[in-house]
């Protein structure tokens, strides 16, 4: 197939655009370059070997949507563009809701006009909002989010039911990702956060790198078993194969599914510090600080429906995600800056 990724120069994008390459699809990359740069789909052409036809654009545009349907035939789309950091999106709300919304409205009107009704949605745990049990499943009921960032989430899979809804013809698979983490094993592509990051892991690395003091570890008395919050870290190479498998799904199915990406297993804070500082013989200073406002104490997928129907499940464990995340890190001090 040829398939359009929509900020396809993003973290899981690039991963995804490897994996699809090497299961024989052609890609096309719409990226805006927000929070990316061009310099990561050169190193996804050097690790694959083959080109990538990427366009610099919005996908709030209309006309350049358009543009590129006319230029490419396109059999399915996967639209990972989005903003995404969970606390900037309590300042500028409405910078989030006008780019994710915004942007999936234009992708579907684009997709319709052309006939193209296949499509893999970035959707995330955070739908589930505060969990009363795990592991989750895509049955329960979401009781709400604790962001703009999640209620744009839970907002676009509205939409894109409803789309299904009133044309049965569409194809969309919603994947709620869980906690992705590491990198590609050649270490050439990753994770690069602007700024000092709000995730564990690339906190993790850049104190291990020595360019940020220490850790701080939010909350250490948590109902989990050490203490500190408990979540489904998945390797971002097993998701973006699960992207390879929601894509051969979307072209023999129509339909609307709700699909987890975890591993089904939980780990501590504590338990990936201890992991990393073994694998990759390297401390990692952390302080014990008070809990993260939002945070819930455990939260990890049952993974089941993507076995069942997609025939996926992640083969990577968490010390492939700690030693990968330290390759990038270490021999990209500078992300994709020289
Ligand atoms: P990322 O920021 O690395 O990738 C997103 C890409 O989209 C970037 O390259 C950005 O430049 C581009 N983009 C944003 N708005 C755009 C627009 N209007 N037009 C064109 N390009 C635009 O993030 P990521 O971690 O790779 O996440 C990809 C998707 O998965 C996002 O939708 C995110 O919300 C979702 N997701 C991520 C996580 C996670 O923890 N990383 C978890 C669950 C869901
Ligand atoms: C993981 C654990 C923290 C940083 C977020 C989004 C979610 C999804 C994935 C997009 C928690 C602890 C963290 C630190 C710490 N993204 N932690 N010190 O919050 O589970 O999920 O990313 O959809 O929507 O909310 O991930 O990596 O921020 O935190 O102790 O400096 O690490 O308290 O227990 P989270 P995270």
């Amino acid at each position: 197939m040829n398939i359009l990724l929509t900020g396809g120069a993003g973290y899981i994008a690039t991963h995804t655009c490897v994996e699809l390459m090497k299961a024989g699809h052609d890609v096309v990359v719409v990226d805006n370059y927000v929070n990316s740069q061009p310099e990561a789909l050169r190193r996804v052409e050097e690790i694959a070997g083959r080109s990538v036809k990427s366009y610099e654009a919005d996908c709030c545009d209309a006309s350049a949507m358009n543009r590129i349907f006319d230029e490419n035939r396109i059999d399915a789309v996967i639209h990972f563009a989005g903003l995404k950091a969970v606390g900037e999106s309590v300042h500028i709300p409405l910078r989030y809701y006008r780019n994710n919304l915004d942007s999936t409205l234009t992708l579907c009107e684009t997709m319709a006009a052309h006939g193209c009704k296949r499509l893999v949605f970035s959707s995330s745990a955070t739908v589930y909002g505060v969990p009363d049990e795990v592991p989750l499943r895509e049955d329960m009921f979401c009781k709400g989010c604790t962001n703009p960032y999640g209620w744009t989430k839970y907002m676009i899979e509205k939409i894109l039911s409803g789309v299904v809804e009133a044309d049965p013809e569409w194809s969309v698979v919603l994947l709620r990702y869980f906690n992705p983490i590491g990198a590609h094993e050649s270490g050439r592509i990753g994770e690069n956060p602007n700024g000092i990051p709000n995730n564990l892991m690339p906190y993790i690395t850049k104190v291990a790198a020595g360019q940020l003091k220490q850790l701080s570890v939010f909350g250490n008395d948590y109902d989990t078993h050490d203490g500190t919050g408990v979540r489904d870290y998945i390797h971002v190479v097993d998701l973006a194969r699960g992207h390879v498998s929601a894509c051969d799904y979307a072209a023999q199915h129509t339909g609307c599914e709700i699909i987890n990406l975890g591993t089904g297993v939980g780990y501590s804070v504590l338990d990936i510090v201890n992991t990393f500082e073994r694998v990759n013989h390297v401390p990692v200073p952390y302080v014990i600080a008070p809990r993260r406002p939002g945070d819930v104490d455990a939260c990890y997928a049952d993974p089941g429906k993507a076995e069942r129907l997609l025939g996926w499940k992640a083969e990577k464990n968490l010390e492939d995600m700690c030693r990968d995340s330290w390759r990038w890190q270490s021999g990209n001090p500078n992300g994709y800056q020289a």
